[in-house]
């Protein structure tokens, strides 16, 4: 029987993570099969386990069960450690290891998809909710000069800015209208394009050349994306993150590390 992985969430339909680990299977050969498995919203743990007792290898988890995740590991990544949430799970006969590949794919994707190495930049993250915390270990890790956080409620920005202040990067936390202007790199980790609004924080965060990522991609991205271009920055939707987290699971569970580019440059080609 093959290895099965599935993408568990709620809602799931829309996920592209099964035509991804499809695309990495057949390229590095490895005979697993993907699904995808809606989890009631109060039956999560039921439905992971029912999953992992009939011999499933491991899952990526999405909305919104990331931190239900984590929780149910025993042993965890130190990178799942700090974003407090998983999206990747290996059901290991020992017990279950939790990843969080969220951030990896997203700095993976700025350094090597965008060209755009973050050693020593200014980086603004909008967003410190559950996208931001999942991102900003990882952010660290890349070593920009300084990350500022912002938020509508800056209590949260700021309890991220506590909990990564050990990490040797300058941090700070501010609101929405105190973002800092002229940055080098600006991440959309908020969920306002889901209503529409062009961009949570003012233009002047912006300069010439600055990139500008939303973490959504398809219509959802578009507001933030066209707002980014309209005032000379150069725009990034989610969807070369999404592959790369992708990649970092694959890896995670398989041990083989999928080549991304051909697999990005198809799924745009199919959007
Ligand atoms: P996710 O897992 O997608 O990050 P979340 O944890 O609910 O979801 O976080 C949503 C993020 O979008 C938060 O940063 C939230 O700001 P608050 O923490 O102040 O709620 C932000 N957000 C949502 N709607 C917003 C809006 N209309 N304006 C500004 N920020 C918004």
């Amino acid at each position: 029987m093959k290895d099965r992985y599935a993408v568990v969430g709620n809602p799931v339909e829309h996920s592209r993570s099964p035509a991804i680990h499809a695309m990495f299977a057949e390229q590095t050969g490895q005979d697993i099969v993907y699904q995808r498995l809606l989890a009631p919203l109060d039956g999560f743990e039921p439905s992971l386990r029912a999953f992992a007792a009939g011999g499933a290898k491991g899952c990526n988890i999405t909305v919104p069960f990331k931190f239900e995740a984590f929780g149910l590991a025993a042993v965890r990544t130190e990178r799942a450690e700090l974003a407090g949430a998983a999206n990747t799970l290996r059901f290991d006969a020992n017990g279950w290891a939790a990843d969080n590949t969220d951030g990896a794919g997203l700095v993976n994707d700025l350094q090597h998809n965008a060209g755009r190495p973050l050693a020593g930049l200014k980086v603004l993250l909008v967003g410190a909710g559950g996208a931001g915390a999942g991102v900003l270990g990882s952010l660290i890790a890349a070593k920009p000069a300084q990350i500022t956080i912002v938020n509508r409620s800056v209590d949260k920005a700021e309890a991220l800015v506590a909990s990564h202040a050990h990490l040797g990067v300058a941090l700070s936390a501010a609101t929405l209208p105190d973002a800092p202007a002229a940055q080098d790199v600006v991440i959309n980790a908020t969920s306002t394009s889901l209503a529409g609004a062009a961009s949570p924080v003012d233009a002047r965060v912006l300069k010439p050349g600055t990139l500008a990522l939303d973490m959504m991609y398809g219509p959802k991205a578009q507001g933030f994306l066209d707002w980014a271009a309209a005032h000379g920055a150069e725009p990034r939707d989610g969807l070369g993150m999404l592959v790369e987290q992708a990649a970092e699971a694959f890896f995670f569970w398989r041990g083989v590390r999928p080549d991304t580019a051909p697999v990005l440059a198809a799924l745009r080609a199919s959007l």
